[in-house]
């Protein structure tokens, strides 16, 4: 590993150092996110809301942070959220996050708008694999989607369901930042500021949508907003999504549950976990942050689906406060994008191993050998007053 990542102790270094070797549109769109981003900084800060209750002299010298998320055995409790065009970030792109989540001992998701097919990730990493589903106007794309998943030994799909248009990104607007992206638009500056981003990402070919670029070509410059709009189905609804469930027949996940009732909603459709996100605050800038729906949604639907927070995980207290509140493990996307843009794949190495790294640490600290054994006696609201009488 590079000296430089090397030096990186926690995602927030790694962040920076990403913020350095990208052009401003790139970074941006993968920092950023919708409206005033209430959101996107609510996502982290609500960890803050909650403190962890350790208990002492407790034998921890054996921690199990394993847990298991959509029929996979997980070595601990977090994996990669589907992110669009990884390759835009760094030319090693969704093969080298592949393949170190593989290496970490946890799950990729490869995301619709993946610039890495669903059968080249597949042939480069044996480890646990899901695919994120949007539904596209090309009305047998979804099936191909689910039958290319199957023939490819994909472990799980996920339906992301927060994205009917998209969002109001602003940052793109300020950078230029076209999907897919055109360089073009980057300034001469931006050019001669980041020559080797350029120089790689001109000599390993320009992101596509690796995905169903065979079915649709899109070429117009425009922004997330404008290609959603031309690109994605409105219709879809909760029809839909059990037709797909039964199609699919296997683990099943729906990303982008923001309240009880749909996750009640997911169960009575079939799906396995509802993955509590607000696509990290890049759609509905006011919608409340995942791991503060943790308990509603726990006790609205038991144990009939995993619960998993995905939205503003950045350190392993995070993770163990989303258990202790009730959900079966966490996912982040910009966690490991902030790796990937500052290293590649050496860089989302870097960063699962730093999330890990604290996960274990801290299960120690707490006192709690095993992941699976989280639950409400160690976490409370910061200012509770204690046991009442
Ligand atoms: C795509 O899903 C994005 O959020 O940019």
């Amino acid at each position: 590993m590079s000296r430089k990542l090397d030096r990186c102790y926690n995602l927030e270094d790694l962040r920076k150092r990403a913020r350095k070797r990208l052009p401003s549109p790139m970074y941006h769109y993968m920092r950023g996110g919708a409206d005033d981003e209430w959101s996107l900084n609510n996502n982290t800060a609500a960890f803050d809301r909650y403190e962890l209750l350790p208990r002492y002299l407790v034998n921890v010298e054996k921690i199990d942070a394993g847990v298991t998320v959509l029929g996979q055995e997980l070595e601990w409790p977090l994996f990669l959220s589907p992110t669009g065009m990884s390759r835009i970030f760094h030319h090693e792109g969704e093969i080298g996050a592949a393949r170190a989540a593989h290496r970490s001992g946890t799950m990729y998701s490869l995301s619709t708008l993946g610039s890495t097919s669903i059968e080249d990730v597949a042939a480069a990493s044996d480890g646990p694999r899901m695919f994120q589903i949007y539904v596209l106007r090309d009305p047998g794309l979804n099936r191909e989607f689910i039958e290319r998943c199957r023939e490819a030994k994909y472990s799980a799909l996920c339906l992301t369901v927060d994205v009917p248009v998209g969002g109001n990104r602003e940052r793109d607007f300020h950078t230029g930042m076209t999907v897919p992206p055109k360089l073009t638009f980057m300034s001469k500056l931006d050019v001669a500021r980041h020559v080797s981003w350029t120089y790689r990402y001109l000599t390993s070919g320009e992101a596509e949508m690796a995905n169903f670029a065979h079915r649709i070509r899109d070429t117009e410059d425009t922004n997330l907003m404008g290609y959603v709009g031309r690109q994605f189905d409105m219709t879809v609804d909760w029809d839909d999504a059990a037709r797909m469930i039964e199609q699919w027949g296997g683990p099943f996940a729906i990303k982008g549950v923001m309240c009880a009732e749909d996750a009640r909603r997911s169960v009575e459709a079939g799906a396995s976990a509802v993955m509590l996100s607000n696509h990290g605050g890049r759609q509905l800038d006011g919608a409340p942050a995942p791991v503060d729906l943790v308990r509603e949604v726990r006790d609205a639907i038991g144990d009939a689906a995993e619960v998993i927070v995905d939205g503003g995980v950045r350190r392993g207290t995070h993770v163990l406060k989303a258990l202790a509140l009730g959900a079966t493990a966490c996912s982040t996307g910009r966690g490991y994008l902030y790796g990937l843009g500052a290293g590649g794949e050496a860089g989302v190495d870097r960063a699962l191993k730093i999330l890990r790294d604290e996960v274990e640490r801290d299960l120690a600290l707490l006192g709690c050998v095993r992941a699976r054994d989280l639950d409400g006696r160690f976490v409370r609201e910061v200012g509770h007053q204690g046991a009442r009488k």
